[in-house]
């Protein structure tokens, strides 16, 4: 397909940009980001080139899982405003240019939500179907997500003498898709959000959503996302369901439909493992091999590519010992990992704040064939907060100016829900006021990756292949149209290294979209007659490779 002819596809070359609401702006000192202040924050947005936010969890909430425990589904919690507030920010987003999307958290609901207040009451509740519950746990368990902090997925309920299932927390029973009028009520949310202008949902821990144990959807798990996709398309031809499943690759096959679509994208957690294994060895074969084992997928599919998100960098896709080489590589400490199988840390002081190797990934992740995604604040280097605050440590307030509060909020500091940085990460160091201005930032250079990434659709639309660039250290990978070929050539190692790609580009031009090294003039920087490369330690270049002018000399 043309890219041309695919502009209704929008997610395949989306830049997604995930941001919590609470975190982002307060616009009216109570300590809270809001919606307002998101609003008034949309031009930096626009400035970074970013085309998608995707928006954490905003309902009302006990907030005991960062609002991923809703009581309900059609409200705003009040500190982030009201629905009018939604609506302004999405028309201020889709002004410019900019789409929004928003979490669907419907696996569970908050023990708080009234439908379990009524379920729980008694057996004969309207409610009490809309969850999952057993007279006894079953033998076999899935297994805790939230090993030493939840022992169990089944937790009993004295009042009525039976176990509900929670997947997550305690706190968060697990809605019943066996029933229609559950399937229903899911339905009636989707439309809802659709009507006030949202352009599609990152559906929450979509394998848990649809494997409910013992439910009658057990059966054909996949009937109820494939009704989904459906419902989507009928209310909204353009808006796409995004999907966390952190599953192999093969895996994930299941979830784009395999007998009529399901998700339009899926994130890549396979790939982004990988690229922290390359990162930790200095060498490029784990993400090679990752490449190669994505399936090939419907042109209206794809790809969300990332390397942090809001949770814990899981490894859990990775074998014990590859894990292994990543903690002790990136999270030295006991207290920076959780669950046996994360990294409670944000990426900047992962690589020690190194601007080489921070822009080596970022390349890599603007690069590699998807829609990238940046998590709030990674595209001026911050940091994490102190790991006594579990996964929320990734989660700190946005760092916009060196002033109060990073300029997040004007309010006391003790009425903020979690502390700014403080150290070499703190918002004096590390703010986009003081980075968008200055040339040689990260955030400068971000905000070219995403220019040149959506100038250069070949990346998302092309045809991969990972090309043998004759060294262990370096990945060289193609996207190739019928016209346009795209190579991104990425070295892992400190060490300069010279490549050979003989062949590549021959007989075509050549242009360098990116180049790491800055003092190579533009003509050096592309293949020489041999199609060898030179890159610096942690280099990397992109080059795009299109028939001949036919205007002669
Ligand atoms: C997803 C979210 C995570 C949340 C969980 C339960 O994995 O990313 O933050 O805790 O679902 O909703």
């Amino acid at each position: 397909m043309n890219p041309a002819d695919t502009s209704d596809l929008w997610w395949r070359t989306a830049v997604f940009y995930c941001l919590d609401v609470e975190t982002f702006q307060d616009s009216d000192g109570d300590g809270s980001g809001d919606f307002a202040g998101l609003a008034r924050r949309m031009d930096d947005l626009a400035a970074l080139g970013i085309t998608c936010i995707w928006l954490m969890p905003f309902q009302p909430t006990p907030d005991l899982d960062d609002g991923y425990d809703i009581t309900d589904f059609y409200g705003v919690a009040s500190r982030l405003g009201d629905l009018g507030r939604v609506v302004e920010t999405i028309r201020v987003a889709h002004d410019r240019g900019i789409r929004v999307v928003m979490d669907l958290v419907v696996n569970h609901t908050s023990d708080r939500h009234p439908w379990f207040i009524a379920a729980r009451r008694s057996k004969n509740s309207r409610y009490r179907d809309y969850y999952v519950w057993r007279d006894h746990p079953p033998r076999k368990q899935q297994p805790t997500v939230f090993p030493g902090e939840e022992a169990s997925t089944w937790e009993l309920d004295e009042r009525t003498g039976q176990y509900y299932l929670h997947s997550f927390y305690r706190h968060q029973p697990d809605l019943n898709l066996g029933n229609p009028e559950v399937r229903a009520e899911i339905a009636r949310i989707i439309g809802f959000w659709l009507k006030l202008g949202i352009d599609g949902f990152r559906v929450d821990a979509v394998p848990f959503l649809i494997t409910a144990p013992g439910s009658p959807n057990e059966k054909d798990p996949h009937a109820f996302l494939r009704e989904l996709h459906r419902f989507v398309g009928r209310r909204e031809g353009s808006a796409m369901l995004l999907g966390e499943v952190g599953l192999p690759h093969d895996q994930q096959l299941d979830y784009f439909g395999t007998a009529a679509p399901e998700l339009d994208l899926q994130f890549d957690f396979v790939t982004a493992q990988s690229a922290f294994l390359c990162f930790a060895r200095g060498e490029a074969e784990p993400l090679a091999r990752a490449l190669a084992s994505r399936p090939e997928v419907d042109v209206s599919q794809g790809w969300a590519m990332f390397l942090r998100n809001h949770d814990e960098l899981s490894l859990e896709l990775l074998a014990d010992d590859e894990k292994q080489e990543v903690f002790d590589a990136f999270a030295p400490e006991e207290d920076q990992r959780v669950y046996g199988r994360g990294i409670i840390r944000r990426l900047a002081p992962m690589l020690d704040g190194d601007p080489r190797r921070l822009r080596l990934a970022y390349s890599l992740l603007f690069s590699l064939p998807g829609a990238p995604t940046l998590f709030y604040g990674e595209e001026i280097g911050m940091g994490e907060l102190d790991t006594s605050l579990r996964r929320e440590a990734v989660r700190g307030p946005m760092q916009w100016d060196a002033g109060r509060n990073g300029g997040f909020s004007t309010a006391p500091a003790s009425r903020l829900k979690r502390p700014v940085a403080t150290g070499g990460y703190a918002p004096e160091h590390i703010n986009v006021h003081d980075q968008s201005r200055d040339p040689d930032s990260l955030w400068t250079f971000i905000s070219g990756l995403t220019s040149r990434y959506r100038s250069t659709p070949e990346i998302a639309w092309g045809r991969l292949s990972v090309l043998d660039a004759g060294d262990p250290r370096v990945l060289a990978h193609e996207s190739a149209t019928d016209e346009v070929a795209f190579l991104a050539v990425h070295n892992f190692s400190a060490e300069a290294v010279t490549v050979a790609l003989p062949g590549w580009g021959a007989g075509r031009d050549v242009t360098v979209l990116l180049d790491s090294s800055s003092n190579t003039a533009p003509d050096a920087a592309a293949p020489d007659e041999e199609g060898r490369l030179r890159l610096d330690g942690y280099g990397f270049r992109w080059l795009k490779s299109v028939p001949p002018s036919s205007v002669p000399g």
